[in-house]
């Protein structure tokens, strides 16, 4: 047998540990996207947030729950979303070692890792609809961290406002 008729192992798939959260406002959405990370070989490390639209919840105290999460453990990836995904990603933004972005195309959910190492992503349910969301999410896992100068200016942004 050549080597080129040798068989290949598969290529790696990158597993993502997620924390996911969501309020009243995308409960929906945070299922439908958990399924879909777990289905696409990712690891679900946990789940927050209402199972129905009519369990109305406070965004902030997800927010904070899920984020405590990421930081203590690291390399992980947290998912939030609600109505429009900004009031998450202002709560997380305010907790030291989260970068959080709000992404609503495609390009900027590679940019938002490649180029910001943000390891929150948040989506909007009412913005988004599932098949948006359920892509940005891909895209989101799918990217990594490009460094060199981008590293830099993560540590500023870091290093920001004390
Ligand atoms: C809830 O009505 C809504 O305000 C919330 O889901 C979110 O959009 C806040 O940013």
């Amino acid at each position: 047998m050549t080597e080129a008729n040798q068989p290949r192992p598969e290529p790696e798939l990158a597993r993502a540990r997620i924390h996911f959260g969501s309020d009243h406002a995308a409960a929906d959405l945070r299922l439908e996207l958990a399924e879909a990370a777990r289905t696409d070989g990712h690891m679900i490390a946990s789940d927050a947030g209402p199972l129905t639209e009519a369990d109305s919840v406070d965004y902030p105290d997800i927010a904070v729950q899920v984020c405590e999460r990421v930081l203590a453990d690291p390399g992980s990836i947290g998912v939030l979303v609600c109505g429009t995904g900004q009031g998450m990603a202002m709560t997380a933004n305010k907790m030291d070692g989260i970068r959080a972005a709000v992404v609503l195309d495609d390009f900027s959910a590679r940019m938002a890792r490649e180029h910001n190492d943000a390891n929150v992503l948040c989506i909007g349910a009412r913005v988004a609809g599932p098949g948006l969301a359920r892509l940005l999410l891909q895209t989101f896992l799918g990217a990594t961290f490009a460094g060199g100068r981008h590293a830099r200016r993560v540590a500023k942004i870091d290093a920001a406002g004390g």
